[in-house]
């Protein structure tokens, strides 16, 4: 395949970026994505240019590391895909392709492909973790959990916290993830103890970092490469409702969730 790439490339945070046109002769259908631009790279390397910066680690679908807007898509265009699963046979040959970083105020570039996603690492030390004594592992029988409880919870833990949810939302919101992360330990019984604390929290710091409220596009799920549902945005704001209602009052008026 012999592609044309216009890449987004910024030096640093503070510098403005630009879209700059590069070939990609020689790729082929069966590489990845990620792969494709390694190669593109390569070339830039041997012209003694900057190569492209993106991010990536596992490149199987599980870390959350990657995250490219392509096309105007978090992503690309594959349903339930990472950008590192993405495949170069989902394109034509001969066809232009745009990259882009994500596009919001609470991820800011680093560089070219590259942003800041650390409000999600706030959002998470804020409440997205349960207080348990660690020791051996407890018997699985001692706690019951029902069938569906488990098995909702385990659809909201596949979240990777890429943030094409908050890239793709034309509010810059961040409810999906946050929705997954609360709704994966709120679903169990260890999760019950700080359940409607955890809400608070991390509603109010999702708040704080920037992130925009949600007004039922449904475009997070739509780009979410592990599809994470909407209904757990019903239940995130659930949640927050009865926590404002019941729990630490003075809290309550830190934010909406949505
Ligand atoms: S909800 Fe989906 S799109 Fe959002 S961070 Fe989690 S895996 Fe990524
Ligand atoms: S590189 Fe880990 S999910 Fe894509």
């Amino acid at each position: 395949m012999k592609l044309t790439l216009n890449v987004w490339r910024q030096k640093d945070a503070k510098s403005e970026g630009k879209f700059v046109t590069y070939d990609a002769p020689n790729i082929s259908p069966d590489m990845s994505f990620l792969e494709m631009l390694d190669i593109v790279n390569e070339s830039l390397i041997l012209k003694g240019e900057n190569p492209i910066a993106f991010d990536h680690d596992c490149r199987e679908g599980i870390c959350g590391m990657c995250g490219v807007v392509v096309n105007g898509e978090a992503h690309g265009p594959r349903k339930a895909t990472t950008s590192c699963q993405l495949h170069m046979r989902s394109f034509r040959d001969g066809d232009t392709i745009t990259l882009e970083p994500w596009r919001l105020t609470a991820f800011p570039v680093l560089k070219d492909l590259i942003v800041d996603r650390s409000a999600f690492d706030r959002i998470i030390a804020a409440g997205g973790f349960v207080s348990v004594a660690t020791g051996s592992a407890p018997d699985g029988n001692a706690l019951l959990v029902p069938k569906t409880d488990a098995e909702l919870s385990m659809d909201a833990a596949a979240c990777i916290g890429c943030g094409a949810c908050a890239a793709a939302c034309p509010n810059g919101s961040a409810m999906l993830f946050v929705a997954a992360k609360a709704s994966h330990l709120g679903l169990l019984p260890q999760g019950q103890p700080e359940r409607y604390d955890r809400v608070l929290k991390m509603v109010a710091t999702m708040d704080a970092e920037g992130f925009g409220t949600c007004t039922n596009h449904g475009e997070c799920s739509r780009a979410c490469p592990k599809e994470i549902r909407q209904e757990f945005i019903a239940r995130l704001n659930r949640d927050f409702l009865r926590a404002c209602l019941t729990v630490r009052p003075k809290m309550a008026g830190s934010g909406g969730a949505g």
